[in-house]
Protein backbone atom coordinates (compact mmCIF):
# COMPACT_ATOMS: atom_id res chain seq x y z
CA UNK A 1 0.00 0.00 0.00
CA UNK A 2 1.89 3.30 -1.52
CA UNK A 3 -0.02 5.49 1.55
CA UNK A 4 0.14 3.49 4.39
CA UNK A 5 0.24 5.58 7.78
CA UNK A 6 -0.36 8.68 5.94
CA UNK A 7 -3.47 11.09 6.62
CA UNK A 8 -5.02 12.57 3.53
CA UNK A 9 -7.89 15.79 3.40
CA UNK A 10 -9.36 15.59 -0.02
CA UNK A 11 -11.42 19.25 -0.52
CA UNK A 12 -14.83 18.52 -2.67
CA UNK A 13 -14.18 14.73 -1.67
CA UNK A 14 -17.90 14.20 -1.53
CA UNK A 15 -18.48 14.24 -5.64
CA UNK A 16 -17.03 13.08 -9.00
CA UNK A 17 -13.61 13.58 -8.97
CA UNK A 18 -12.74 14.41 -5.26
CA UNK A 19 -14.51 11.02 -4.17
CA UNK A 20 -12.61 8.83 -6.58
CA UNK A 21 -9.27 10.43 -4.85
CA UNK A 22 -10.75 10.11 -1.38
CA UNK A 23 -11.54 6.48 -2.36
CA UNK A 24 -8.34 5.53 -4.07
CA UNK A 25 -6.45 7.52 -1.43
CA UNK A 26 -8.27 4.95 1.47
CA UNK A 27 -7.59 2.06 -0.52
CA UNK A 28 -3.61 2.65 -0.76
CA UNK A 29 -3.81 2.61 3.08
CA UNK A 30 -4.74 6.68 3.88
CA UNK A 31 -6.89 8.09 6.43
CA UNK A 32 -8.83 10.15 4.78
CA UNK A 33 -10.75 13.28 5.86
CA UNK A 34 -13.61 14.29 3.31
CA UNK A 35 -13.85 17.98 3.28
CA UNK A 36 -17.21 19.27 1.24
CA UNK A 37 -20.05 21.80 1.36
CA UNK A 38 -22.26 19.16 1.18
CA UNK A 39 -22.58 17.10 4.45
CA UNK A 40 -24.32 14.53 3.06
CA UNK A 41 -22.51 14.00 0.11
CA UNK A 42 -19.18 13.69 1.93
CA UNK A 43 -20.91 11.33 4.58
CA UNK A 44 -21.56 9.03 1.06
CA UNK A 45 -17.89 9.39 0.14
CA UNK A 46 -17.40 7.88 3.68
CA UNK A 47 -19.48 5.34 4.23
CA UNK A 48 -18.09 4.00 0.74
CA UNK A 49 -15.15 4.10 2.36
CA UNK A 50 -15.75 2.35 5.52
CA UNK A 51 -17.35 -0.24 3.03
CA UNK A 52 -14.47 -1.12 1.51
CA UNK A 53 -12.51 -1.68 5.04
CA UNK A 54 -10.75 2.24 4.98
CA UNK A 55 -10.80 5.06 7.01
CA UNK A 56 -12.39 7.88 7.02
CA UNK A 57 -14.41 11.05 8.35
CA UNK A 58 -16.40 13.33 6.78
CA UNK A 59 -16.16 17.35 7.54
CA UNK A 60 -18.58 19.66 6.35
CA UNK A 61 -16.42 22.63 5.41
CA UNK A 62 -16.56 25.58 2.85
CA UNK A 63 -13.20 25.94 1.70
CA UNK A 64 -13.97 29.74 0.72
CA UNK A 65 -14.53 30.66 4.08
CA UNK A 66 -11.34 31.45 6.95
CA UNK A 67 -13.04 29.90 9.94
CA UNK A 68 -14.82 27.10 8.73
CA UNK A 69 -11.01 25.87 7.01
CA UNK A 70 -9.69 26.42 10.16
CA UNK A 71 -12.01 24.23 11.55
CA UNK A 72 -11.24 21.86 8.88
CA UNK A 73 -7.66 21.81 10.19
CA UNK A 74 -8.84 21.39 13.99
CA UNK A 75 -10.52 17.97 13.04
CA UNK A 76 -8.35 16.55 11.01
CA UNK A 77 -6.04 17.25 14.21
CA UNK A 78 -8.88 16.10 16.51
CA UNK A 79 -9.50 12.86 14.45
CA UNK A 80 -6.23 11.97 13.59
CA UNK A 81 -3.10 13.72 15.05
CA UNK A 82 -1.59 14.84 12.21
CA UNK A 83 -1.90 15.38 7.91
CA UNK A 84 0.27 14.39 5.13
CA UNK A 85 -1.35 14.87 1.95
CA UNK A 86 -3.45 18.41 1.23
CA UNK A 87 -5.63 17.76 -1.85
CA UNK A 88 -6.87 21.08 -3.04
CA UNK A 89 -9.76 19.84 -5.53
CA UNK A 90 -13.43 21.77 -4.67
CA UNK A 91 -14.54 23.91 -7.38
CA UNK A 92 -17.10 25.69 -9.17
CA UNK A 93 -17.62 26.76 -12.67
CA UNK A 94 -20.05 29.56 -13.85
CA UNK A 95 -20.63 29.14 -17.10
CA UNK A 96 -21.48 32.30 -18.54
CA UNK A 97 -20.19 35.17 -20.93
CA UNK A 98 -17.95 37.48 -19.07
CA UNK A 99 -21.31 40.47 -19.30
CA UNK A 100 -23.78 37.70 -18.41
CA UNK A 101 -21.68 36.98 -14.91
CA UNK A 102 -23.03 38.03 -11.69
CA UNK A 103 -20.60 40.37 -9.25
CA UNK A 104 -21.84 37.55 -7.00
CA UNK A 105 -21.03 34.70 -9.16
CA UNK A 106 -17.58 36.00 -10.07
CA UNK A 107 -16.77 36.55 -6.45
CA UNK A 108 -17.78 33.08 -5.19
CA UNK A 109 -15.94 31.37 -8.27
CA UNK A 110 -12.88 33.37 -7.25
CA UNK A 111 -12.80 32.72 -3.56
CA UNK A 112 -14.00 28.74 -3.87
CA UNK A 113 -11.49 28.32 -6.48
CA UNK A 114 -8.09 29.78 -6.00
CA UNK A 115 -9.80 31.36 -2.49
CA UNK A 116 -9.92 28.19 -0.81
CA UNK A 117 -6.16 26.49 -2.63
CA UNK A 118 -4.92 29.57 -0.39
CA UNK A 119 -7.10 29.26 2.90
CA UNK A 120 -6.49 25.62 2.95
CA UNK A 121 -2.41 25.67 1.98
CA UNK A 122 -2.20 28.66 4.54
CA UNK A 123 -3.69 26.73 7.81
CA UNK A 124 -3.06 23.08 6.80
CA UNK A 125 1.33 24.30 5.54
CA UNK A 126 2.48 24.95 9.72
CA UNK A 127 1.38 21.33 9.99
CA UNK A 128 2.46 19.31 6.32
CA UNK A 129 6.30 21.34 7.17
CA UNK A 130 5.84 18.52 10.13
CA UNK A 131 5.25 15.52 8.44
CA UNK A 132 6.90 17.13 5.09
CA UNK A 133 3.72 16.81 3.16
CA UNK A 134 2.45 17.32 -0.11
CA UNK A 135 0.00 19.68 -1.35
CA UNK A 136 -1.57 18.53 -4.88
CA UNK A 137 -3.60 20.81 -6.57
CA UNK A 138 -6.91 20.57 -8.84
CA UNK A 139 -6.38 22.70 -12.41
CA UNK A 140 -7.56 22.07 -15.52
CA UNK A 141 -6.25 22.03 -19.20
CA UNK A 142 -8.37 25.23 -19.02
CA UNK A 143 -5.31 26.24 -16.96
CA UNK A 144 -3.70 26.78 -20.30
CA UNK A 145 -6.30 25.90 -23.07
CA UNK A 146 -9.09 28.48 -22.65
CA UNK A 147 -13.17 27.16 -23.88
CA UNK A 148 -15.85 29.69 -24.23
CA UNK A 149 -18.07 30.94 -21.32
CA UNK A 150 -16.39 30.18 -18.68
CA UNK A 151 -13.61 33.17 -17.97
CA UNK A 152 -13.95 33.04 -14.55
CA UNK A 153 -13.46 29.31 -14.02
CA UNK A 154 -10.16 29.10 -16.67
CA UNK A 155 -8.72 32.45 -14.58
CA UNK A 156 -8.86 30.35 -11.47
CA UNK A 157 -7.35 27.67 -13.01
CA UNK A 158 -4.45 29.43 -14.29
CA UNK A 159 -3.92 30.93 -11.09
CA UNK A 160 -3.76 27.55 -9.30
CA UNK A 161 -0.49 26.72 -11.37
CA UNK A 162 1.32 30.36 -10.77
CA UNK A 163 0.05 29.18 -7.12
CA UNK A 164 1.70 25.97 -6.97
CA UNK A 165 4.91 26.76 -8.18
CA UNK A 166 4.79 29.63 -5.71
CA UNK A 167 4.43 26.97 -2.91
CA UNK A 168 6.91 24.81 -4.77
CA UNK A 169 9.53 27.36 -4.27
CA UNK A 170 8.51 28.95 -0.94
CA UNK A 171 8.51 25.86 0.78
CA UNK A 172 10.54 22.63 -0.99
CA UNK A 173 13.20 23.58 1.43
CA UNK A 174 11.25 22.41 4.50
CA UNK A 175 10.69 18.93 2.63
CA UNK A 176 6.79 20.52 1.14
CA UNK A 177 6.16 19.40 -2.32
CA UNK A 178 3.60 20.66 -4.86
CA UNK A 179 1.97 19.62 -7.86
CA UNK A 180 -1.00 20.29 -9.88
CA UNK A 181 -3.31 18.09 -11.85
CA UNK A 182 -4.57 18.87 -15.14
CA UNK A 183 -7.66 17.21 -16.46
CA UNK A 184 -8.76 17.05 -19.25
CA UNK A 185 -12.81 16.14 -19.64
CA UNK A 186 -13.64 13.89 -16.88
CA UNK A 187 -17.13 12.56 -16.35
CA UNK A 188 -18.25 14.07 -13.14
CA UNK A 189 -20.07 17.40 -11.82
CA UNK A 190 -18.43 20.17 -13.56
CA UNK A 191 -18.35 18.92 -16.92
CA UNK A 192 -21.90 17.66 -16.55
CA UNK A 193 -23.02 20.94 -15.59
CA UNK A 194 -21.10 22.69 -18.95
CA UNK A 195 -22.79 20.07 -20.82
CA UNK A 196 -25.88 21.10 -19.42
CA UNK A 197 -25.55 24.57 -20.07
CA UNK A 198 -24.88 23.88 -23.74
CA UNK A 199 -28.27 24.24 -26.01
CA UNK A 200 -27.96 20.22 -27.03
CA UNK A 201 -25.99 18.73 -23.53
CA UNK A 202 -25.75 15.32 -25.55
CA UNK A 203 -24.06 16.53 -28.50
CA UNK A 204 -22.17 18.68 -26.23
CA UNK A 205 -20.74 15.87 -24.03
CA UNK A 206 -20.12 13.68 -27.89
CA UNK A 207 -18.34 16.63 -29.11
CA UNK A 208 -16.30 16.96 -25.95
CA UNK A 209 -14.86 13.52 -26.46
CA UNK A 210 -13.97 13.88 -30.10
CA UNK A 211 -11.59 16.78 -28.58
CA UNK A 212 -9.55 13.90 -26.85
CA UNK A 213 -6.78 12.12 -29.17
CA UNK A 214 -8.19 9.10 -27.13
CA UNK A 215 -11.90 9.91 -28.45
CA UNK A 216 -13.33 10.22 -25.31
CA UNK A 217 -13.81 11.93 -21.98
CA UNK A 218 -11.78 10.37 -18.77
CA UNK A 219 -13.15 8.88 -15.80
CA UNK A 220 -12.62 10.07 -12.18
CA UNK A 221 -10.45 7.10 -11.24
CA UNK A 222 -8.30 8.10 -14.60
CA UNK A 223 -7.40 11.01 -12.01
CA UNK A 224 -7.48 9.53 -9.37
CA UNK A 225 -4.61 7.26 -9.94
CA UNK A 226 -2.59 10.18 -10.70
CA UNK A 227 -3.57 11.94 -7.96
CA UNK A 228 -1.80 8.88 -5.67
CA UNK A 229 0.94 8.98 -7.14
CA UNK A 230 1.64 12.57 -7.04
CA UNK A 231 1.23 11.66 -3.03
CA UNK A 232 3.27 8.94 -3.04
CA UNK A 233 6.80 8.40 -2.37
CA UNK A 234 6.89 7.50 -6.09
CA UNK A 235 7.04 11.34 -6.80
CA UNK A 236 9.92 12.00 -4.54
CA UNK A 237 11.78 14.72 -6.53
CA UNK A 238 8.68 16.28 -8.24
CA UNK A 239 7.31 19.74 -7.09
CA UNK A 240 6.48 22.34 -9.06
CA UNK A 241 5.10 20.41 -11.92
CA UNK A 242 1.23 20.56 -13.73
CA UNK A 243 0.57 16.64 -14.99
CA UNK A 244 -1.89 16.49 -17.37
CA UNK A 245 -4.02 13.58 -16.94
CA UNK A 246 -6.11 14.50 -20.57
CA UNK A 247 -6.36 12.47 -23.25
CA UNK A 248 -4.76 14.34 -25.22
CA UNK A 249 -6.35 17.04 -25.20
CA UNK A 250 -3.54 19.36 -24.62
CA UNK A 251 -1.92 17.83 -27.12
CA UNK A 252 -4.05 19.57 -30.18
CA UNK A 253 -6.84 18.90 -32.09
CA UNK A 254 -7.07 15.44 -33.28
CA UNK A 255 -8.35 14.78 -37.27
CA UNK A 256 -12.45 15.62 -38.07
CA UNK A 257 -12.23 18.83 -35.48
N1 LIG B 1 -15.14 17.30 -14.46
C1 LIG B 1 -14.22 17.75 -15.29
O1 LIG B 1 -14.31 17.59 -16.53
C2 LIG B 1 -12.99 18.46 -14.77
C3 LIG B 1 -11.96 18.74 -15.68
C4 LIG B 1 -10.81 19.39 -15.23
C5 LIG B 1 -10.69 19.74 -13.90
N2 LIG B 1 -11.70 19.45 -13.04
C6 LIG B 1 -11.53 19.86 -11.65
O2 LIG B 1 -11.74 18.74 -10.81
C7 LIG B 1 -12.30 19.19 -9.57
C8 LIG B 1 -13.58 18.41 -9.28
O3 LIG B 1 -14.49 18.56 -10.36
P1 LIG B 1 -15.78 17.62 -10.48
O4 LIG B 1 -16.21 17.67 -11.88
O5 LIG B 1 -15.50 16.33 -9.83
O6 LIG B 1 -16.82 18.47 -9.61
P2 LIG B 1 -18.14 18.02 -8.82
O7 LIG B 1 -19.08 19.16 -8.95
O8 LIG B 1 -18.59 16.66 -9.23
O9 LIG B 1 -17.63 17.91 -7.31
C9 LIG B 1 -17.15 19.08 -6.67
C10 LIG B 1 -17.38 18.92 -5.17
O10 LIG B 1 -16.89 20.13 -4.55
C11 LIG B 1 -17.82 20.52 -3.57
N3 LIG B 1 -17.71 21.96 -3.31
C12 LIG B 1 -18.16 22.98 -4.08
N4 LIG B 1 -17.91 24.15 -3.47
C13 LIG B 1 -17.28 23.87 -2.30
C14 LIG B 1 -16.79 24.65 -1.24
N5 LIG B 1 -16.90 26.01 -1.24
N6 LIG B 1 -16.19 24.04 -0.20
C15 LIG B 1 -16.09 22.68 -0.17
N7 LIG B 1 -16.57 21.88 -1.14
C16 LIG B 1 -17.15 22.47 -2.20
C17 LIG B 1 -19.17 20.12 -4.13
O11 LIG B 1 -20.17 20.02 -3.10
C18 LIG B 1 -18.85 18.79 -4.78
O12 LIG B 1 -19.03 17.71 -3.89
C19 LIG B 1 -12.50 20.69 -9.70
O13 LIG B 1 -11.38 21.36 -9.16
C20 LIG B 1 -12.53 20.90 -11.20
O14 LIG B 1 -12.15 22.19 -11.58
C21 LIG B 1 -12.85 18.83 -13.44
Amino acid sequence: MRLENRIAVVTGGGAGIGRAIARAFALEGAKVVVADIDGGAAAESVSSIHADGGASVPVTTDVANPSSVQSLVAATLQHYGAVHILMNNAAIQVNKRIEDTEVEEWNRQMATNIGGVFLCSKYFLPHLRATRGAIINMSSVNGTFVEPMCAGYCATKAAILGFTKAIAIDHGWEGIRANAICPGYIDAGLAEGYFLSQPDPAAARAQAGRLHALRRIGKPEEVARLAVFLASDEASFMTGAAVAVDGGFSSGLPPGN
